[in-house]
């Protein structure tokens, strides 16, 4: 048993919609939530900026003698997972766009992905592909996340840039959307309004549930009480952190 907290980390805001999952899985569990917002996004920079960011990000959380750390971005797992593993002890579980879950329940049709152009350029992402993106159309879509990160979850402004955004997929059939990057997830009712009757996916539930696995193989599980969540920014924090509360209880149903 360990009761020390959870580390969580993510460009912005978007790990928000995977904090929330590891909530509903880990409710005894306390966790650190740190939004690297002044620093964001991740997804435009190089790996090298995004592997420098995702250390000092990591450092932010051991100050808290956190038990594990939870990469909750795609585009910071693909780029520095890797790496982080290789120089510290501590598990570090990170997250990959859902394609596998959807390829498996593909009915003949194409699987979009939307991510940052950091995560689909990375080999982790051509890994993934080779292994079920044989009907994978990926997608790049830089200024996306900054909808999340305004907590802009709906709206006329976010509806042009999907339009805009899904000009290419016009005429696809398509049985599912995958949601590679965690501010997508806020997102995912105006996405399912742009693209109607697809199913979408992310990879929260999944991420949720290894780190469930791996705190529970090396005997990390926190004691039977009420854990707590606390959230830290980069960046403004009287602006921030009223942003991160209101997406904590935005209801998410892909
Ligand atoms: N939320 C992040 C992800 O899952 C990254 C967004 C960004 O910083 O570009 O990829």
């Amino acid at each position: 048993m360990d009761n020390r907290p959870v580390g969580v980390f993510d460009s912005g805001m978007g790990g928000i919609s995977l904090l929330r999952n590891l909530r509903a899985l880990l409710p005894e569990e306390d966790f650190v939530y740190y939004g690297d917002d002044a620093n964001a996004p991740y997804g435009t920079k190089t790996e090298g900026e995004i592997l420098a960011l995702s250390r000092a990000d990591v450092d932010f959380l051991l100050r808290f003698d956190v038990k594990a750390i939870v990469i909750a971005c795609n585009t910071a797992t693909s780029a520095a997972a890797k790496t982080l593993r290789s120089e510290m002890t501590l598990p570090i579980i990170g997250i990959e766009p859902a394609l596998k879950p959807a390829a498996l329940a593909r009915k003949g049709g194409k699987i979009a992905v939307l991510a940052t152009p950091a995560t689909l350029r990375q080999q982790k992402f051509t890994d993934l592909m080779r292994l079920y993106g044989e009907h994978a159309l990926p997608l790049p879509c830089p200024g996306l996340m900054e909808f999340a990160e305004r907590g802009v979850t709906e709206g006329d402004e976010l509806d042009a840039y999907l339009e805009n955004a899904f000009s290419s997929l016009r005429g696809v059939r398509l049985d599912g959307v995958v949601l590679g990057c965690t501010h997508y997830s806020f997102l995912c009712g105006a996405i399912r309004k742009a693209l109607p009757n697809v199913p979408l996916f992310d990879g929260n539930d999944g991420t949720a549930r290894q780190l469930k696995r791996v705190l529970t193989e090396k005997g990390l599980r926190s004691g039977e009480k009420q854990g707590s969540v606390s959230l830290y920014t980069s960046g403004d924090a009287g602006a921030s952190i009223p942003i991160m509360q209101m997406l904590l209880s935005t209801p998410i149903s892909l």
